[in-house]
């Protein structure tokens, strides 16, 4: 079996107003009538391709943490260890945490880690990529899943392959993490690479054995805040002392860029981490002009924009507008080009300056 270590700490505020600090995106129905935390769950659970899903873990946060358990219970998926964190420290900490945790009650167990904020509604593909990998996983391979890139994107992880493909599952050359704009165009053009999809499956003793070797300042403040961690109404407290003493470091950096035992299993089917507005425009219904619109908004001689009104008070209208991004809520409303849907985020902390 695999254990689902489902990450739920990101703030997501490339999707203001929709996704807001104390309610973040993957916690809101983006697309798809669920959201895309609980279609994350329900992806990572049950059987699969021969393989069983054990009860998720999820590392979040204290503000979160009903939020999980509720949107948990209503996809009938009983949760596993729920573990708080003091505060954000970012990915490398939280899976050394669940790791540390998974491996004190069980040495043998294989983890998927999945970001809780992603689409990829062809379950029955993601679910035999998976299968695929768990033999990887059980050779002592850290593994990885790999989306072919349609852009010079400069905001993901880019896998080197090295062409020997076995099983499904190819091994890597190296992993390269938010490359400049020039060395992501270089490698888009040359080919043999592929994107990052931030998915990650390794067994507890290998990834603990690589942090060891390549981020061992992290390992004495995890064990701490791991070994002192207080449970709380059914959730698991990491201790805030150690935990503030570890290093805030995504993965990719403190691991995957410096791992040598790197496989990807190469995934085909639709994938998108729904990190903009415009990424949310390409994976929402469209209509022959390339609109999308949520109920409750009118868009007439409009073109490749997207206009969603998330308050069933609020009647959006959209006229004779191109490449736009509109959202409207009950507190406020964005306007954007499509092709600034990045500068969301800016926009977000000027806002935070002025309140
Ligand atoms: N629990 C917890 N705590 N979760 C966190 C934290 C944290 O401190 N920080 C981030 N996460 C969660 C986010 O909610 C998200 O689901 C996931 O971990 C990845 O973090 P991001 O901040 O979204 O990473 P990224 O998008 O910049 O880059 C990663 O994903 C790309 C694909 O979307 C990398 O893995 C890239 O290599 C990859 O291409
Ligand atoms: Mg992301």
């Amino acid at each position: 079996s695999v254990t689902p270590v489902i990450l739920c700490g990101g703030s997501g505020t490339r999707l203001w107003p929709l996704s807001r600090k104390s309610y973040p995106k993957q916690f809101v129905p983006l697309v798809g009538g669920s959201t895309l935390f609980q279609q994350t769950a329900k992806r990572l659970s049950g059987v699969g391709d021969g393989i069983a899903y054990d009860k998720p873990m999820v590392v979040t946060n204290s503000d979160f943490r009903f939020i999980v358990v509720e949107q948990l219970s209503e996809m009938g998926v009983d949760p596993g260890p729920v573990l708080i964190e003091p505060s954000a420290r970012n990915t490398a900490p939280a899976v050394l945490a669940a790791a540390m945790h998974l491996y004190a009650t069980n040495p043998d167990a294989i983890m998927l880690v999945a970001p809780s904020d992603h689409m990829m509604p062809d379950s029955d593909a993601f679910r035999s990529a998976v299968a695929k990998g768990v033999k990887a996983a059980e050779k002592g391979k850290l593994v990885l899943f790999g989306i072919r890139p349609d852009r010079p994107e400069t905001g993901y992880g880019y896998l080197e392959l090295n062409g020997q493909t076995e099983d499904g599952v190819t091994s890597l050359k190296c992993f390269v993490e938010k490359p400049d704009a020039e060395n992501a165009q270089r490698m888009v053009d040359a080919g043999g690479f592929l994107w990052n999809a931030g998915i990650f499956l390794f067994r507890a003793a290998d990834i603990i054995a690589a942090f060891n070797e390549h981020a061992p300042n992290l390992i004495a403040p995890v064990e701490k805040a791991v070994a002192d961690a207080v449970p709380d109404l059914g959730f698991l407290r990491l201790a805030p002392e150690a935990w503030e003493q570890a290093e805030d470091v995504s993965i990719d950096y403190a691991i995957m860029e410096k791992a040598s035992d790197l496989a990807v299993v190469p995934y085909d089917a639709l994938w998108s981490d729904l990190g903009g507005w415009d990424a949310v425009w390409r994976a929402m219904d469209r209509n022959d002009d390339g609109v999308a619109i949520t109920d409750g908004v009118t868009a007439i001689d409009c073109k490749n924009s997207v206009l969603r009104s998330e308050s069933p008070q609020v009647e959006l209208v959209g006229i004779g507008v191109e490449d736009i991004v509109a959202v409207a809520m009950n507190d406020a409303v964005l306007v954007a080009h499509k092709d600034r849907a990045q500068d969301v985020k800016k926009a977000v902390s000027e806002l935070k300056k002025k309140s």
